[in-house]
């Protein structure tokens, strides 16, 4: 009989998977949680294994209100914050308020490619706004908005990765955070950042979060425990208007079963009091961020002329744009042949587009495993290329 898996990641014999965005598993804080498990179960076991509130444990909400003051300057208000499954669940979550099938969906391009699995599920209709290295073109979002209201579509959100995005590794400028703020209120068009690599920052912390710049407005912020912590605890947090905030809590699911991943939102709530989130966060900036210059240098190495990529400053990942002609997703079979695999750039764009990039990801594989991947990948381009070393 098959056995049946145990965990998402699968790892094939003899491939260097540079396709993962999973973190390396020696790298998940397995004690820290152990300490914090049994701290929940003496001393707050029955109201954690009881059915929760639906906004959320208050510990849990208190301990990211408290964490959010001391590294932003600003506390926000209990009733602009919710505790999430993660945010898949939020995204999947706020596709129930804020939109019907049939809306019209904004997302970047390229843009986080199983958000759009979340959104397409709901029967949203996607419409990409183009980018650059900057970001996205915030005032192109303002006229894709006004075309498609004039033809009478109804776009029910922007979605937004603003620091460190997935795939590219950019991030948002400044200035357009401040422009797409002021576009969404006057507009009244809902946006939806995802924060999930902000904390993950390498050489200095990214702008401040478009959400910061207009609190409790039409802009909600997704943040996620799965990549400062452990993807499997499914847990994350929501800053949203108290309305929406209201809106979410009171769903009827929350009604019947409580608030989401309440078990697990007491355990990382002891871990916030226990003070071990920070150092784990730096331990994980320090590990990525040197896998991160392991794979640049072995990139810069490894790659025929005509590659080309620009340093993520934070996150998982690097995308890389191939020479003219070469289509990553007709090399990848002849690379996993070679031994080396990745994610090709067509998946993170909605309709047509990407063929010349692929997406590299540093957050699995020790440098060794890092530098081997560039290699072969730099071998399978040759190859594709009839150049020589
Ligand atoms: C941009 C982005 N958002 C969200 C997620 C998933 O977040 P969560 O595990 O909290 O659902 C990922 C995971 O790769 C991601 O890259």
């Amino acid at each position: 009989m098959k056995t049946l898996p145990n965990t998402q990641l699968f790892l094939r014999q003899g491939i260097v998977e540079l396709g993962w965005g999973h973190p390396d598993p020696a790298m998940l804080p397995v004690d820290d949680l152990a300490a914090a498990a049994a701290e929940t179960l003496a001393r707050h076991g029955r109201d954690a294994l009881a059915y929760g509130p639906a906004q959320g444990p208050g510990r849990l909400l208190e301990a990211i209100r408290a964490r959010l003051g001391r590294l932003e300057g600003v506390t926000p208000p209990a009733e602009q914050l919710m505790i999430t499954g993660g945010t898949s669940q939020a995204l999947d979550m706020l596709c129930g308020q804020l939109s019907r099938p049939g809306d019209v969906a904004l997302v970047e391009a390229p843009s986080y490619h199983l958000a759009l699995r979340i959104f397409r599920d709901r029967g949203l209709r996607l419409v990409s706004v183009p980018g650059d290295v900057q970001g996205m073109h915030v005032e192109t979002a303002a006229a894709l908005l006004h075309m498609l209201r004039s033809r009478g579509e109804r776009v029910a959100f922007v979605y937004i990765v603003a620091s460190f995005g997935n795939p590219t590794g950019a991030s948002l400028a400044p200035d357009r955070r401040y422009t797409l703020a002021v576009i969404a209120r006057r507009e009244g068009l809902p946006v939806i950042e995802d924060e999930a690599y902000g904390e993950l920052w390498y050489d200095a912390p990214p702008a401040p979060p478009i959400y910061n710049l207009m609190p409790g407005g039409p802009i909600t912020r997704l943040g996620s425990f799965a990549k400062v912590l452990a993807p499997g605890l499914r847990l994350g947090w929501m800053l949203a208007s108290p309305d929406l905030v209201r809106r979410c809590v009171g769903a009827g699911v929350l009604d019947s079963g409580g608030g989401v991943n309440h078990f697990t939102a007491h355990i990382v709530a002891s871990l916030l009091e226990q003070s071990r989130l920070d150092g784990h966060v730096e331990r994980a900036r320090a590990s990525w961020h040197s896998r991160r210059d392991t794979l640049l240098a072995a990139l810069a190495r490894f790659l025929p002329a005509g590659c080309t990529w620009s340093p993520p400053l934070g996150g998982y990942f690097v995308w890389v744009r191939l020479p003219a002609g070469l289509s990553a997703a007709a090399l990848l079979p002849a690379a996993e042949a070679a031994g080396v695999s990745y994610l090709s750039g067509e998946r993170f764009f909605i309709e047509g587009g990407g063929q010349h990039y692929l997406r590299l990801s540093f957050s699995l594989l020790s440098p060794e495993q890092l530098e081997e991947g560039a290699r072969r990948l730099g071998e399978v381009l040759r190859t594709a290329l009839g150049v020589r070393r």
